[in-house]
């Protein structure tokens, strides 16, 4: 607990040891993802902290390195998966089976197999998005616990492409959902919650939206009685530039508190929250070149390592750990990668300290969806994961890795 309270609410890129993040740089090469595993577990505890009643589980697919897991299971969270392949990395990291929850979307026939399969052995949770999934996992005698994926009609997110609360293709239409529910228990199936999920990276005006997306998801729990929890999914933004105000967590619980009203209980699955700030991506840079219209700064890092700037125009934080830095004159950069597309760049029109050759860039907020996003596009290996304190959690890929699953 001792930590927590110490712990900041905001952690911003200009907080990481520059020194130490260097060091790494030159131990393991660039580019590497660095996780700072103490700040996971403060986040994942902070979350507990602010919603005492509730049960908190971590949206797997932010982050689903080993050591994460690990680390978020310590700290007592429960795990939301996306896929099968996110049920069976839950699993293998300790989760109890009754602490995981799978929460289908258009599943495929290999991912539903898997998890009904596994269902046999842990209890865990399948959540069902369409009528058509309903049937496909009675088809295959499921006979564990089931919840229903509800379209709350409300959605709010970072960017429209994910926002999901609003989006035809999430979940079952609402005003069809209780139907639904009544079928599934006059078939037998035990159902023990519904689901709802607003978007990703909401803060805000967004945060009304999750609101009534709450008030609406309770109020459908009132109409289907008797469940054990009404998940209202994850979605909790983090800030992104320098100026942005940190997420009050307090207020955020305080809303949900005062939105949520249904005998059953509150359940949140945030992803996003628990790791981003708590990874950084560090590259190497190759070239800098005065154009013009800006100092173009070649990186080995781009979209096949971070994907967020080019698929969402996200932004993140560059910080050029050069000792000097504070000494550089400042120049409005274009951080560009390695691949041949207009879109892989980092930043835009960024104010840095003019990068020399050899400059150890840091990248903010890269521990969620950074490395989960990564790609061998352009035949690149993926870079190696280790922690803030020096342990290598996924080794980098080598070229043979390219070509391993060639026949
Ligand atoms: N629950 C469900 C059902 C979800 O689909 C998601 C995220 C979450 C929880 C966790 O959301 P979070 O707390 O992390 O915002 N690749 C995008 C984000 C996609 C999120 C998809 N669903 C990005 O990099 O911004």
């Amino acid at each position: 607990a001792n930590r927590v309270e110490g712990a900041t609410a905001v952690r911003r890129l200009a907080d990481w040891d520059g020194a130490r993040l260097r060091a790494l740089a030159g131990e393991f090469e660039t580019p590497l993802y660095v996780l700072d595993l103490d700040r996971v577990h403060e986040n994942a505890t902070r979350l507990l902290r602010a919603f005492p009643d509730a049960d908190v589980s971590y949206a797997v697919k932010a982050n689903a390195t080993r050591g994460v897991l690990e680390t978020v299971r310590d700290a007592g969270l429960g795990a939301e998966c996306g896929s099968a392949g996110e049920v069976r990395r839950a699993l293998d990291a300790g989760f109890p089976g009754e602490r995981v929850r799978y929460t289908a979307v258009n599943p495929p026939a290999r991912d539903l197999d898997e998890v009904v399969s596994l269902s046999h052995d842990h209890d865990l949770v399948l959540t069902v998005d369409s009528v058509d999934t309903f049937e496909r996992v009675a088809d295959r005698d499921f006979a564990g616990r089931l919840c229903v994926r509800v379209n709350p009609g409300v959605g709010a997110g970072h960017h429209a492409k994910v926002t999901t609360g609003d989006a035809p293709q999430f979940g079952v239409p609402y005003d069809r959902a209780a139907a639904l529910c009544a079928e599934v228990r006059e078939r037998g199936f035990d159902l023990v919650g519904l689901h709802a999920h607003a978007g990703s990276g909401i803060s805000g005006e967004g945060l009304a939206a999750h609101a009534e997306l709450v008030r609406r998801l309770s109020a459908l729990g009132r109409e289907v009685g008797d469940l054990d929890f009404v998940a209202v999914g994850g979605g909790f933004g983090v800030p992104c530039r320098p100026e942005d105000p940190p997420l009050d967590l307090d207020a955020v619980a305080a809303a949900t508190r005062e939105a949520f009203d249904c005998e059953a209980r509150l359940a949140i699955e945030p992803g996003r929250y628990v790791v981003a700030d708590a990874g950084v991506l560090l590259a190497a840079t190759t070239a800098v070149t005065e154009t013009p219209e800006t100092t173009v700064v070649g990186c080995d890092a781009g979209m096949t390592t971070l994907l967020r700037p080019a698929l969402y125009d996200a932004y993140h934080e560059v910080r050029v750990l050069a000792p000097d830095a504070a000494d550089r004159p400042t120049a409005r950069c274009l951080v560009a990668g390695p691949v041949c597309e207009t879109a892989d760049v980092l930043a835009r029109d960024r104010p840095l300290p003019e990068p020399a050759v050899d400059d150890v860039l840091a990248v903010g907020n890269a521990g969620a969806y950074a490395y989960e996003m990564a790609s061998q596009y352009n035949s690149r290996p993926r870079p190696a994961v280790v922690s803030l304190a020096g342990d290598p959690l996924v080794r980098r890929e080598t070229l043979a890795d390219l070509t391993r699953l060639e026949h």
